[in-house]
């Protein structure tokens, strides 16, 4: 496995990669688990070279938000990374990919007043413009991202519609604990009592879907009933429980297009916030 750090080393990197078959790309943050190699896994099954970046990008940080915190656990990672068989891993620092401060950005539009957008302010542009970024710099046929971040997933599918990007969006399965909690590097700031509780997020949406789609709920009813259950069960604070259709993150009417559902939550601890969905099909 290469390892590249400044700019300069990874443009060196990509000339050689150029004429040896497709590349593919997954964005990390790092503290890697298992949902970040599941993608790995599954991007090289479909590409003959894998890049991996790792950078915890403070654009997407809102104040007050845990950026000096985020767990950054470079060692272990480079170890994961090469094991899981990524070809090239960059961990730019943050004057390479912010040289100064950005003049023009990505702004999500309607997209982000939903769900975690609206509770995270500028996150959603700032996580845009990082990966538009990194899809200019590394130039990948595809890029992957999981299915747990599922408005994230939705959001960059469409800016590179929007944007006109030559390059495929894919999805990964969201990877989860034997008892159902989806894995997070944000999991490890969680007590043992709140570890104990937090699988309760998956059960319940889960629960909640099941009655939506066989008892014939509304979604209203559906959102209320599981903010009940949750308030009940855990200690978290409940940011959100949203009943909206997938990809367009919208509410659910006769009007609309799309295929599929979104029913999502996020839930705070004092040290973590949790999010977690069920994205599936509309009868
Ligand atoms: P990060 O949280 O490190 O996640 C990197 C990728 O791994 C994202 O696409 C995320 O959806 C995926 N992922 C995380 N947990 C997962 C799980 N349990 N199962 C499957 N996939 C999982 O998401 C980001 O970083 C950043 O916003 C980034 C896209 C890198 C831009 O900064």
């Amino acid at each position: 496995m290469l390892i590249c750090r400044t700019k300069k080393e990874w443009q060196n990197c990509r000339d050689q990669m150029e004429g040896n078959g497709s590349i593919a790309l997954v964005p990390t943050m790092g503290a890697l688990h298992q949902g970040h190699l599941q993608l790995v896994k599954q991007a090289k099954a479909d590409h003959d070279q894998l890049v991996m970046t790792i950078f915890v990008n403070p654009l997407q940080f809102g104040e007050g938000e845990d950026y000096d915190h985020y767990p950054r656990q470079e060692e272990a990672d480079i170890e994961k990374a090469k094991a899981a068989g990524v070809d090239v891993l960059w961990l730019p620092s943050v004057d390479d990919i912010y040289p100064r401060d950005p003049a023009v950005t990505v702004r999500v539009g309607k997209m982000s007043e939903r769900l975690c957008g609206r509770h995270r302010p500028g996150h959603f542009d700032g996580m845009a413009t990082v990966v538009m970024k990194f899809l200019q710099l590394i130039r990948p046929d595809a890029a992957y991202f999981g299915k747990k971040d599922g408005q994230q997933l939705a959001i960059l599918t469409r800016m590179c519609e929007d944007f006109h990007l030559d390059v495929t969006v894919v999805g990964g399965e969201t990877v989860r604990e034997d008892d159902g909690l989806a894995l997070s590097s944000r999991n490890v700031f969680l007590s043992e009592n709140e570890r104990k509780e937090a699988p309760f997020l998956y059960k319940s949406l889960q629960e909640g879907y099941e009655r939506f789609r066989q008892q014939k709920e509304s979604p209203v009813k559906t959102e209320r009933e599981i903010i009940a259950e949750l308030s009940e069960r855990i200690t978290a604070s409940i940011d959100y429980v949203e009943l909206l259709t997938y990809p367009s993150l919208e509410p659910s009417d006769e009007n609309d297009t799309d295929e599929q559902l979104i029913l999502a939550a996020a839930v705070r601890y004092p040290q973590a916030r949790l999010i977690d969905n069920v994205i599936f099909e509309r009868d």
